[in-house]
């Protein structure tokens, strides 16, 4: 199995179910997942082998990653799995944070609330510069769900670092003034800054400015980060730059590579500052 093992972070190149499965439970203080949503399809849309609906027509593919290929049932069971890991991984103290679109909002949601996770929140991030719908089937899809919940039942003891969050203000955020609360709603265009480009990218890549977004409301300086799917590295390089330590798995050894190379040039990043 290939790794990368740093003084703060970890991340192998693994099936994150067998991962996980090593750790002892409460090892970690947040987990963000960013899991398969079931949005690929490579399946021909032929509605009637002798009439070819107009657009439609032979391999229609939408974004053929294998590692989406999931469905229903399976993204449902999935989803059980990882989430039922994540409830015995993270502290009580802690708190879980899970991206998801309509493909797969729902499997998600349902599964949280029969594993008896809490949801605080159902976020919003809204997309002000979404790429326009070629097709003109369907409205311009500008938000993706994160849902943030907790472990730890009804003491919710969950960490929530309101201050730090209420008094910020983001640059490019219409939505939000320093001062005033955060809301449900943060408008961070899709874009990424040059920097988070420049190994390559992730199909599915998140902007890290979505990431530290989460860590300024729910991370703990010191504390360890679980990223069951850690695809480009995003969520591993947010949470060293904000302090904590990282366990992160990617399934895709072309991914893991990418993560790699990233999280390797953060902490030189890191060590020249200290040296400055
Ligand atoms: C939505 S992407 C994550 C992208 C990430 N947030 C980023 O910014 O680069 C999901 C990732 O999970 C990986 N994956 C899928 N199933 C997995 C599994 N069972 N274990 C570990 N990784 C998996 C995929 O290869 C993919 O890179």
């Amino acid at each position: 199995m290939s790794e990368l093992i740093t003084n703060k972070i970890q991340i192998y190149l693994q099936d994150a179910l067998k991962g996980m499965a090593e750790h002892e439970e409460n090892s970690f203080d947040l987990a963000i997942c960013d899991p398969p949503y079931g949005a690929s399809s490579t399946k021909k849309w032929n509605y009637d082998s002798e009439k070819k609906k107009k657009g439609f027509g032979g391999d229609w593919k939408m974004a053929g990653h294998e590692w989406d290929l999931l469905s229903g049932h399976e993204i449902f069971q999935f989803c059980m799995a990882w989430l039922n890991e994540l409830k015995r991984l993270v502290k009580p103290s802690g708190s879980v944070w899970i991206h998801a679109t309509y493909h797969n909002a729902g499997f998600v949601n349902v599964a949280c609330q029969l594993l008896g996770l809490e949801i605080i929140n159902e976020v919003v991030w809204y997309k002000r510069n979404a790429f326009p719908n070629l097709a003109k089937r369907r409205l311009t899809a500008s938000h993706e769900s994160i849902l943030w919940v907790h472990t730890g039942g009804k003491k919710r003891e969950y960490i929530f670092n309101y201050d730090a969050v209420k008094a910020a203000s983001f640059k490019g955020d219409m939505l939000k003034e320093a001062g005033k609360q955060q809301r449900t709603v943060w408008d961070i265009p899709n874009n990424k800054r040059k920097e988070e480009l420049t190994f390559g990218k992730h199909p599915t890549q998140k902007p890290l400015r979505v990431i530290e977004r989460i860590l300024m409301i729910a991370g703990t300086k010191e504390g360890k980060l679980l990223v069951p799917f850690a695809g480009s590295g995003t969520e591993l390089i947010a949470g060293l730059n904000y302090g904590m330590q990282g366990v992160g798995y990617e399934i895709n050894e072309e991914y893991f590579d990418l993560a790699k190379r990233r999280i390797e040039f953060e902490e030189q990043k890191i060590k020249n500052q200290l040296f400055v």
